[in-house]
């Protein structure tokens, strides 16, 4: 079966997504902001949420007067967005494969928007073609998605500390591999998308700032809890907790504090966040 692998990948680590998932939703609210804006959803709607995890954007969709659809391929998150969201109907599917007219019968989409959520795909033609062919013509597509690992600290700072414990460490992936940057090229993303049927690719980089520091702290516990909820805190939970025990999991943990205090900014832990901000149009 085709995305396996992020299937299992995406229900083991649902759960830690949900867990944190204010976290997600403040540090990320500039993406969530800019994708909004250039979608233009409007009242009469109907929009496609692709990998629509706890559906954050199922709301906004829902609250601009949209019918929202959102399709993920984790059982657990569809369940999260659908108590978060329960006028929405989200289906647990592969967004890749699925003929999504007809898992969600109704008028074909005329926006189609994703945060973070399209990169995970093990064929990327096939999959925004499939999406597009559920589209009306001149339906537009917005989603965002990282650029490169190094330009995005968010994701080794504090994590790095628990990544030089793991043994054997996970093996670094292909640059275009599936994954969250699996898009950094933007050469290579104009190209997938022009090969699935899109037309009018924009593709311009968006900067922001992941801002940890939510109801005015400085963000350390905040950043250490989405850690400990992401593949590399499952991994240390399962292999390095019980080896440590709870005074040296303490220890590991303040290890990765001390890390992170040194990110601070004006007394914050924040990073650049370096996006794409994507917009294609179905011809
Ligand atoms: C980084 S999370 C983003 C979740 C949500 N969009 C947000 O911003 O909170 C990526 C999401 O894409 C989903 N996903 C990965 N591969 C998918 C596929 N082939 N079809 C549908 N959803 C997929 C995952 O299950 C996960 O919920």
């Amino acid at each position: 079966m085709v995305n396996e692998q992020m299937r299992e990948n995406w229900n083991a680590g649902a759960a830690g997504w949900v867990e944190n998932e204010a976290i997600f939703d403040a540090v990320f609210a500039p993406v969530t902001a800019a994708v909004l804006k250039a979608a233009e959803v409007e009242p009469g709607h109907r929009m496609l949420d692709v990998g629509c995890g706890s559906g954050t954007l199922l709301a906004a969709g829902t609250g601009a007067g949209a019918s929202a659809v959102g399709v993920d391929i984790s059982e657990v998150m569809a369940e999260a967005a659908r108590r978060r969201v329960p006028e929405a109907d989200v289906i647990v599917a592969d967004a890749q494969v699925t003929d999504l007219l007809e898992a969600v019968p109704g008028k074909r989409f005329d926006r189609v928007v994703s945060r973070f959520g399209v990169m995970f795909f093990d064929d990327p033609v096939a999959a925004f073609a499939n999406i597009r062919r559920a589209c009306e013509p001149g339906a537009r597509m917005v989603f965002d998605c990282w650029r490169t690992e190094e330009e995005n600290p968010v994701f080794t700072a504090g994590s790095s500390v628990i990544l030089e414990r793991l043994e054997p460490q996970p093996e670094p992936s292909d640059l275009n591999a599936p994954g969250p940057t699996a898009f950094a090229d933007a050469d290579r993303l104009a190209s997938l998308l022009s090969d699935a049927g899109w037309e009018s690719i924009g593709i311009a980089p968006f900067d922001f700032e992941c801002d940890y520091g939510i109801g005015g702290g400085d963000g350390v516990e905040e950043r250490l809890a989405s850690i400990l909820g992401s593949g590399v805190g499952r991994l240390a939970k399962e292999r390095l907790q019980p080896e440590l025990g709870p005074e040296g999991w303490e220890a590991l943990l303040d290890e990765v504090r001390a890390e992170l205090r040194g990110h601070l900014v004006d007394g914050v832990v924040k990073f650049p966040g370096a996006t794409w901000l994507v917009t294609a149009t179905n011809p």
